[in-house]
């Protein structure tokens, strides 16, 4: 469960200072798919990274599970963030020196599993993506549909309580995109993980079990859509 109360972040732009997220409530239950949607600026991805823990807010607090993110200390945020949550990015951000299965691999080895239940684990994250195949290929060699796959792989690979995933589809095509969405959605919740993703695609949206506007620095709820599946 993902507790959002009172949350506010401003950033100074020369002499003014700008409210992105003005006291924005909402929560996320367990298993949940949401979709947040907004206009270039409106503090989508400050949001994400208020909910990672790798920015601090003004105030108000965000509870992840019975843990207070927001009043923990820097070295407490990054074990928190290492261990619970996973990230997929709109560039991928697979680190290009090591192969496949290193990538996914990494994130476990930060968590302290090594050797060879760390490969186990990865080969299997990346068997859940279809891409077992590919574990010693080089992160160049493959597409960008697969490189967002093994970044799902490598997201999840820790089991973590809660995706975060900023415009996963951006950089794919449309059809690489439809590929890929129920890889994302699927496993997260197969795994009971919470999944949170910033999206300006409307069939990414559709595919979620709830659609958020940020506007205004709040979330507000958005009409299911037609399309809408649980
Ligand atoms: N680290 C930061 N330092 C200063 N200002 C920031 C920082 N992060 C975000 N901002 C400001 O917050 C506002 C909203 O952020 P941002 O543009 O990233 O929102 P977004 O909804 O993710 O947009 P997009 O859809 O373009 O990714 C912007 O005006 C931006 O300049
Ligand atoms: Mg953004």
């Amino acid at each position: 469960m993902l507790t959002i109360r009172q949350l506010s972040r401003s950033f100074r732009e020369g002499s003014r200072v700008h409210r992105v997220l003005d006291r924005l409530d909402a929560e996320v239950r367990p298993a949940e798919r949401v979709a947040i949607m907004g206009r270039s600026g409106s503090g989508k991805s400050p949001l994400l990274n208020l909910l990672s823990g790798i920015d601090r807010a003004d105030a108000g607090a965000v509870e992840s599970d019975g843990v207070e993110v927001t009043s923990l200390g820097e070295p407490a945020r990054t074990l928190f963030r290492r261990a619970h949550v996973g990230f997929v990015y709109q560039f991928f951000n697979l680190i290009p020196t090591l192969d496949v299965a290193e990538n996914v691999r990494l994130v476990l080895e930060l968590n302290g599993v090594r050797g060879a239940a760390a490969r186990t684990r990865s080969l299997a994250a990346l068997a859940g993506v279809g891409l077992a195949a590919r574990a010693h290929s080089a992160v160049d060699q493959l597409s960008g549909g697969e490189q967002q796959r093994v970044a799902i792989a490598r997201a999840l690979v820790h089991e973590p309580r809660l995706l975060l995933a900023d415009e996963p589809t951006g950089n794919l095509d449309d059809e690489t995109a439809r590929e890929m969405l129920p890889v994302l959605l699927s496993l997260t919740r197969t795994r009971g993980a919470m999944l949170v993703m910033v999206t300006h695609d409307e069939a990414l949206a559709a595919a979620a079990d709830r659609v958020l506007e940020l506007r205004e620095g709040r979330l507000h709820a958005r009409p299911a859509t037609p399309g809408h599946r649980r």
